[in-house]
């Protein structure tokens, strides 16, 4: 019996290692990610491949700004919103958690925006809006670009 029960506690042990080293790296990606996203003076209107990316799937960028603070207010809990790249096609993605679209290849990343509670409960509170609206006045267009250019190489 001490038998399995030591390997039991092994397995489970090991299981525990995997999946929290899993979340600690993909926490550590999101973060670096959506800090690059963002810059002082940044927002405004997107410009260049990105512009014409956005306006082929979401036909303006108004209407893909309103989706995706839709997606990002709608969102229960905890988590990430992305835009990402899937067959050449732009497409929000909700992350739950720590969730990643590297993990699954959902797609390749563009842009992505942390609401976990600790991201804006500090400066907006409860206004989870208010947070969505300033971070859309710091989006980094360049990165945006650039994360384009490389999927677009890739062919994700
Ligand atoms: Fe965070």
């Amino acid at each position: 019996l001490t038998f399995y029960l030591f390997i039991y506690l092994f397995i489970i042990i090991i299981l525990f290692y995997f999946f929290f080293f899993f979340d600690l790296l993909a926490q550590l990606y999101n973060h670096n990610f959506f800090w690059l996203g963002i810059k002082e003076n940044g927002g405004g209107k997107p410009y260049g491949e990105i512009k014409k990316k956005i306006e082929e799937t979401f036909f303006s960028f108004k209407n893909f700004k309103n989706q995706f603070t839709q997606e990002a207010l709608s969102h229960f809990g905890s988590g990430w919103i992305w835009l990402i790249l899937k067959n050449n096609k732009l497409k929000i993605y909700q992350g739950h958690d720590d969730q990643t679209p590297l993990k699954g290849a959902i797609g390749h990343p563009i842009l992505t925006l942390d609401i976990w509670e600790h991201a804006y409960y500090v400066d907006y509170r409860n206004a989870r809006s208010d947070y969505i609206k300033e971070w859309f006045n710091k989006i980094n267009w360049d990165f945006a670009n650039y994360n384009l250019s490389v999927s677009l190489e890739g062919q994700c």
